[in-house]
């Protein structure tokens, strides 16, 4: 294996991602976290999040560099997330990035989260059985879209997202309603396990949305998210337990429905027979479950990329960029800034 020699740089959100990537071979991966701080606080703060980007990138450039046994003189080139993701967030390894281009005289590629969490996939073993056109659905707790991949380095196509929550920040937002912890997505999948998933039948939201072409691709949950806290305060408030199992399990089904019924749905209309999933709500087994079962009754080849690839890290973003080189694009030039609202 070769390729450009690349150290990607990913701080949109509460993760340090320091990866790096020689063509399409993984040299390392390395993810520093503030969720245990932002834990606390039931969710991600900004300010909490920019500042141990801060703390965190040397460290942890130099424990990549190290498990890569590469020098940074070596490298071929740097890159970096420049959005979309949190402002204050962003703008921290933005900097760092340009820092580090600049000092080293080499080139900096500035690239989109988004499509950096489809380039995970070009990192697992199986590669080369990669194939376009596909369709992505990303799911996490800072978005939840769907894209049509026609080319990974030229022609990727948002065909919607969300209005309003992500999917997981609405499994943190019911986990809290259940008095489970933060961060919900695994609280609620391990409760759901010994749930009814036909117990309540909890809203799909913009389902109906199919019949507008506009929309057919929008995704909303603070409907949903209303809905059971509405139906938990109406058991509480009659005095009756609430079945914290059976909620958890029929929550999960609505956004595990809505999910694949849209991923689905764009394969066959655009005539698309592969589904590739990222992001860290992928680790939700029933998500898995269903994406699979559904997808081969429909032909379409789902891709699930492991979950170290599939949470937010900068293996991704270094895979992106050397794809970019290979296809042989130009570096950004450094006017580039950090934009939370970059589009793909
Ligand atoms: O991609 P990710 O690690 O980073 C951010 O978006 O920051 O995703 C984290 C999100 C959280 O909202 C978490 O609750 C959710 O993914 N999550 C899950 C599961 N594991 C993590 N949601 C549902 N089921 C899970 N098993
Ligand atoms: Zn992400």
């Amino acid at each position: 294996v070769s390729g450009p020699l690349v150290l990607g740089i990913e701080t949109s959100c509460d993760e340090t991602g320091i990866g790096i990537v020689r063509g399409r071979e993984l040299l390392s991966n390395t993810i520093a976290s503030s969720m245990d701080e932002q834990a606390r606080y039931g969710g991600v703060v900004p300010e909490i999040a920019a500042r141990a980007h801060l703390e965190a990138l040397q460290p942890s450039i130099e424990a990549a560099l190290a498990e890569a046994s590469v020098s940074l003189a070596e490298l071929d080139a740097v890159a970096v997330t420049s959005g979309p993701g949190l402002a204050g967030a962003l703008m921290v390894g933005v900097g760092a990035a340009k820092a580090l281009a600049v000092s080293l005289g080499k080139p900096l590629y500035a690239v989109n989260h988004l499509v950096g969490h489809i380039a995970a996939d070009i990192l697992t073993e199986d590669a080369d059985r990669l194939e376009y056109p596909t369709v992505a659905i990303l799911v996490s707790g800072g978005h939840t879209s769907l894209l049509l991949v026609r080319d990974l380095t030229s022609d990727v196509e948002l065909l919607g997202e969300t209005v309003d929550d992500a999917a997981g920040e609405a499994f943190d937002k019911v986990a809290r309603v259940l008095g489970l912890p933060y961060p919900g997505g695994p609280e609620i999948d391990r409760a759901a396990a010994q749930g009814d998933p036909l117990a309540i039948r909890f809203p799909r939201g913009l389902s109906r949305a199919s019949d507008m072409a506009e929309h057919r691709y929008d995704f909303s949950f603070s409907g949903l998210k209303t809905a059971v806290a509405r139906w938990v305060e109406q058991r509480e408030d009659a005095g009756e337990p609430v079945p914290v199992a059976d909620v958890a399990a029929s929550f999960r089904e609505a956004v595990v429905d809505v999910l694949v019924t849209k991923a689905l749905d764009a394969c066959a209309r655009h005539g698309v027979p592969r589904l590739l999933l990222g992001g860290g709500v992928i680790a939700n087994r029933r998500l898995r479950d269903v994406a699979l079962e559904r997808a081969e009754a429909a032909g379409v080849t789902v891709r699930i990329p492991p979950l170290s690839l599939c949470t937010d890290n900068g293996a991704m973003i270094a895979a992106l960029a050397a794809e970019l080189i290979s296809a042989g694009r130009q570096p950004s030039t450094l006017a580039f800034g950090a934009d939370s609202t970059l589009p793909v």
